[in-house]
C-alpha cells in the first residue's frame, strides 16, 4: 500500500455517511410525505449523531413511478419535495453545521416523462439516439408486436423492452417500463450528463452518489441469454471505465466524496471504479453479502442467511478490495432492501443485541460506512398484513408474478411481506406521538407499529439504547486511526456463526467478533488488549460469546 492510498484512507476511512429517504424522512407541510424543508428541521439530530455527510435520494421531477428514481429533469426540484429555494437554504444550512450533501444521480435512464425521451417518441431522431431504440419487424402491430430484441428480464418483472407503435420500435427498460435506458454510447447523452453534474457543482454540491451506474454500457451486439436474466451482457459493461473517466472530467468531480451503486458487480470491476489511479468513483457499493439469504440467487424465496457465505464475502471484499487499492462503502440497509436486524437478527428475543451486532461488525471494517435513516434506532422491517399496505412498483409486480408461477395468495404474501422494499421505507420514527412525527397528515406509507417505542426521541433519552451505541461507534471511528486506516485480515472463525477480523495499523490492532446467533458460540482466545466496545456489558466479559454479541478489543 502506498502513502498516497494511505492519505486516502484516512480521509475516506474517518467518514460516515448517512441516507435519508426523502418521501419517508420528515414532512414539513402536511402532505403525508418527507420534504427538503423537513430535512432541514432535523439537521441537528443528524449533526448529534456524528455524521459528515447526508446523502439524499433523488428530489428531481419526475411522476414518481420509482419514488424519484424515474427523473424527468435533472436540473429542478420536483414540487412535492419543495423549491430551489428550500433546497439552497437546506445547502447552507447543512455546509453552517460541517454537513456535505450527497446527490442521487441516476443517469443509467430517465423517466419516460423528460422532454428527451417525449421528442424521441414524436420522432425526433436528435432524441431517439439518446435512448436504446430498436427496430421491430415490418408489419408489427400494437396487439401482435413480434417478438421483442432480445429475452432479457426487467428487474422489476417481465420483459425489457417495450413496444411504441407510433415508431414501430422498442426501447430498453432495465427496469420499470417508464424508465428508458439511455444510450451512453452516444456523446451527446455523455456530454448533457456531464452538464447536469456541473450544473450541481456550481451550486456548491460536492458528493454524488451514482445510481446503478454499473450499468450504462451496454454490448454492442444485443443476445438473447438463456442461462439468466440478460445482465451478464450489460453489468459492468464493454466501455465503462471509459465512460466513467469521462463523466468524471468533464464533470468536473475527480477526487471528491463519491459512490457508484453496482448492480451484480464483481470485486475486480470495483477495484477499478474505486482505485484513485484510475479517476472514476471514490468508493463502491456491491451487494453480493445482501444476497446470502437468496436460495439459489432467487430474491423472491426464503431462507435462512449463510453465515459461512457471509463471512467469506466480507473476507474477500475487504481482504482483495485493500490489495488491489480499491475502497468499499459498508453498508446493510438502504432504501432498496428490508431492514436488517429482521432478515439477520432476532428482533423479537434480541432486538437490541441484533441490531448492535450488526452495525458492529461493519462499523469497524475498512471503507466508508452507510447508515440508513432509522437503522440507528434499530427500526424493523413491516408489521402490514395486506398486500393493499404496499406502495413499491417492484413488490406489487412480484405479489402478482409469485402467483402466476403457481404460489398461493398468502404464500406470495409471505415473500413480499419479508423481501419488500417498503420493508426500509416506511416513515422515520421521530416520537410516539401521532404518526411518530412524521407528518400531520395521512403518510404516504403506513408505519410500523412498534415506533410507540422504538423511535428517536425515546431513544435519545436512553444511554443504553440501539442509536446511542451507533453514536458511540460513530465517535470511535474518528478517534481510532486503526479504524479508519488498518490493513484488515479475516481470522479463522471460532465458530460457524461467528465472524471475526482484525485490523492493524503502526502497532496498534483490534479484533472484531460477531455471533450471528441466538446461542452462545466460542470466542476466540486472546490475551491481554482492552475492550474497546461491546453490545453487551463490558464489566461482564465471558470468554463466550452471548447471543448476537458484537465485541472489539484493541491492543495499544
Ligand atoms: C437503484 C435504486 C432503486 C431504483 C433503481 C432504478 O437500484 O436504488 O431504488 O429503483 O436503481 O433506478
Amino acid at each position: 500500500m502506498t502513502i498516497a492510498d494511505n492519505s486516502r484512507a484516512f480521509e475516506l476511512g474517518s467518514r460516515v455517511v448517512y441516507q435519508v429517504y426523502i418521501k419517508s424522512f420528515q414532512d414539513s407541510d402536511g402532505d403525508g410525505m418527507g420534504d427538503l424543508r423537513g430535512i432541514t428541521s432535523r439537521l441537528d439530530y443528524l449533526v448529534d449523531l456524528g455524521i459528515d455527510c447526508l446523502w439524499i435520494t433523488p428530489f428531481f421531477p419526475s411522476p414518481q413511478n420509482d419514488n424519484g428514481y424515474d427523473v424527468s429533469d435533472y436540473c429542478a426540484i420536483e414540487p412535492i419535495y419543495g423549491t430551489m429555494d428550500d433546497f439552497d437554504e437546506l445547502s447552507r444550512q447543512a455546509k453552517a453545521r460541517g454537513l456535505s450533501l450527497m446527490l442521487d444521480m441516476v443517469f443509467n435512464h430517465t423517466s419516460t416523462e423528460h422532454e428527451w425521451f417525449r421528442k424521441a417518441l414524436a420522432g425526433d431522431p436528435r432524441y431517439l439516439a439518446y435512448y436504446k431504440f430498436v427496430d421491430a419487424e415490418p408489419g408489427a402491430t400494437a396487439d401482435d408486436p413480434g417478438k421483442p430484441p432480445t429475452n432479457w428480464e426487467s428487474k422489476f418483472g417481465g420483459n425489457a423492452w417495450e413496444y411504441v407503435p407510433s415508431l414501430n420500435k422498442w426501447y430498453l427498460h432495465l427496469f420499470d417500463v417508464s424508465q428508458a435506458d439511455l444510450n451512453w454510447d452516444n456523446p451527446q447523452v455523455r456530454e448533457e450528463l456531464a452538464g447536469v453534474l456541473r450544473f450541481w457543482r456550481a451550486k456548491g454540491v460536492d458528493a454524488f452518489r451514482f445510481d446503478v451506474v454499473n450499468l450504462i454500457s451496454k454490448p454492442e451486439r444485443l443476445e438473447d441469454d438463456f442461462e439468466g436474466d440478460g445482465r451478464r451482457f450489460y453489468s459492468d459493461g464493454p466501455h465503462i471505465h471509459e465512460y466513467l473517466q469521462e463523466l468524471v472530467r468533464l464533470g468536473g468531480i475527480d477526487g471528491l466524496m463519491t459512490v457508484g451503486e453496482m448492480s451484480s458487480t464483481s470485486l475486480e470491476s470495483c477495484i477499478g471504479y474505486s482505485n484513485p489511479a484510475n479517476h472514476e468513483l471514490g468508493m463502491a457499493f456491491n451487494f453480493h453479502h445482501l444476497k446470502v439469504d437468496y436460495p439459489d440467487g432467487e430474491k423472491w424465496a426464503l431462507m435462512e442467511p449463510d453465515i459461512a457465505e457471509l463471512r467469506d464475502l466480507f473476507a474477500r471484499w475487504q481482504q482483495d478490495m485493500t490489495a488491489g487499492g480499491g475502497w468499499n462503502a459498508l453498508f446493510w440497509s438502504n432504501h432498496d432492501q428490508p431492514r436488517p436486524n429482521s432478515r439477520f437478527g432476532n428482533t423479537e428475543s434480541h432486538w437490541y443485541e441484533s441490531s448492535t451486532l450488526l452495525a458492529t461488525c461493519t462499523h469497524l471494517m475498512r471503507g466508508t460506512p452507510y447508515v440508513y435513516q432509522g437503522e440507528e434506532l434499530g427500526q424493523t422491517i413491516t408489521d402490514f398484513t395486506s398486500i393493499d399496505q404496499y406502495r413499491d412498483v417492484e413488490s406489487l409486480n412480484y405479489y402478482r408474478i409469485l402467483q402466476e408461477r403457481g404460489l398461493t395468495a398468502d404464500e406470495a404474501f409471505a415473500v413480499v411481506h419479508a423481501r419488500s422494499r417498503d420493508d426500509g421505507r416506511t416513515p422515520m420514527a421521530w416520537d410516539d406521538g401521532p404518526n411518530a412525527g412524521f407528518t400531520t397528515g395521512e403518510p404516504w406509507l403506513g408505519l410500523c407499529g412498534n415506533y410507540p417505542t422504538i423511535n428517536a426521541k425515546t431513544e435519545m433519552a436512553d444511554p443504553h439504547s440501539v442509536r446511542a451505541y451507533f453514536k458511540r461507534l460513530i465517535a470511535l471511528r474518528k478517534a481510532e486511526r486503526v479504524i479508519q486506516a488498518g490493513d484488515v485480515r479475516f481470522l479463522e472463525s471460532p465458530a460457524d456463526k461467528v465472524i471475526a477480523y482484525e485490523r492493524t495499523l503502526d502497532g496498534e490492532r483490534i479484533v472484531v467478533q460477531c455471533n450471528f446467533s441466538g446461542e452462545e458460540q466460542p470466542a476466540l482466545e486472546l490475551d491481554g488488549g482492552e475492550i474497546l466496545v461491546s453490545n453487551y456489558d463490558e464489566a461482564a466479559q465471558t470468554s463466550t460469546l452471548r447471543p448476537w454479541e458484537g465485541t472489539a478489543r484493541i491492543w495499544r
